[in-house]
């Protein structure tokens, strides 16, 4: 029985991600808000026969406020998208701004809310929201993720293409560690659950990390990802919900999360990685409190871990470029 709210409810993303959560049964209460169209989204949706009562608000009359008291569970997909041409770091600066605004509304009136975070470029924008709820004294890291769903639903998708049976993409797992962007999108097929035959599977993880571009490209200028990202972003939404608030143990997703979540889990994936990052994409237990154990990289190939280790020198970067960006006050 959870309170979901939707900020940048009305987008590509945030409809249909909003229309997943209604047919959510574990959510009875579904707040929608966004800068435009949300009374008529949210009149659409709460004539749909399942429990959750939903709601729209607009910025006036202070709806940031209204929509996000007593939120539980609050996922972002605020902001623009990409073009063909762009990074998702072409998209920071004016991203940076939306999830800093919306952050600072979650520390004040949801600030025991799990955050989910979709809005690219998402290697930065965890980092900002992260910083701003620090700057309320409201952060807890075990409650903050960035959503990497997408990169594994597509990991599925295409491992089960490769392997010549589409029916089985539901059942294949592919860990995807690192962030969400280019090369430090990490799939390690080497540990799928239906492994695939020896050879050179470059192609394959390639497409994995550039699969944002695919969609981009083939919408000509309209946008990028919005129905396949509902879809993951509904599907780590309610592993949340499963783990958080239901009573189910053991559900275990990759995300984007701040390694100090689990000192432990955390410190011990820094060695793995070499390197002092504060965030990653890991395989993450998820329990009551959100972040319950991080896990590590397990068995890795040479050629794994040297896309780790590409990783990590842009994850560096994204992550320093998130937190100066609120410590700078920009
Ligand atoms: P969109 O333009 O269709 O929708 C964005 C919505 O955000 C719009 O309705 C807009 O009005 C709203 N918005 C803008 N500023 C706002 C504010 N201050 N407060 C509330 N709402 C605000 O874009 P989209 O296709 O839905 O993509 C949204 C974001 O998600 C983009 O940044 C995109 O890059 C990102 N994305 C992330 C992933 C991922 O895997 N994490 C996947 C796909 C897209
Ligand atoms: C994706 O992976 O599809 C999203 O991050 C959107 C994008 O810009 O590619």
């Amino acid at each position: 029985m959870v309170k979901a709210v939707v900020l940048g409810a009305s987008g590509g993303i945030g409809q249909p991600l909003s229309l997943l959560l209604k047919a959510n049964p574990s959510v009875t209460q579904l707040g929608l808000y966004d800068i435009v169209n949300t009374p008529g989204v949210a009149a659409d949706l709460s004539h749909i026969s399942t429990p959750a009562k939903v709601q729209g608000f607009l910025p006036a009359d202070n709806g940031l406020e209204k929509v996000l008291t007593g939120a539980e569970l609050v996922v972002i997909p605020a902001g623009i998208p990409r073009k063909p041409g762009m990074t998702r770091d072409d998209l920071f600066k004016i991203n940076a701004g939306i999830c800093r605004d919306l952050a600072a509304g979650v520390a004040k009136y949801a600030p025991k809310a799990f955050v989910l975070v979709i809005s690219n470029p998402v290697n930065s924008t965890v980092p900002i929201v992260s910083e701003i709820l620090k700057q309320h004294g409201v952060y807890d890291p075990k409650r903050i993720f960035g959503v990497t769903t997408l990169d594994v639903v597509r990991a599925s998708t295409f491992v089960a293409e490769k392997l010549g049976d589409l029916s089985l993409s539901k059942e294949v797992v592919v860990p995807v560690v690192g962030g969400h962007s280019g090369v430090t999108i990490v799939p390690l097929l080497s540990q799928s659950s239906h492994p695939l035959p020896d050879g050179d599977h470059s192609e394959l993880i390639n497409r994995i990390q550039f699969g944002g571009d695919e969609v981009v490209k083939a919408k000509d200028g309209a946008g990028s990802a919005t129905l396949s990202m509902a879809y993951a972003g509904a599907e780590f939404a309610n592993a949340i919900i499963r783990g958080a608030f239901g009573e189910e143990k053991g559900i275990i997703v990759p995300t984007f999360v701040n390694l100090a979540a689990d000192a432990s889990g955390g410190e011990a994936l820094k060695k793995e990685l070499g390197a002092d990052l504060d965030f990653f994409s890991a395989r993450v237990e998820i329990g009551k409190g959100g972040v319950e154990k991080i896990h590590g990289l397990g068995k890795v190939t040479e050629a794994e871990k040297e896309l780790v280790a590409k990783a990590v020198i842009d994850l560096k970067t994204n992550i320093d470029t998130g937190v100066q960006f609120v410590k700078g006050g920009k």
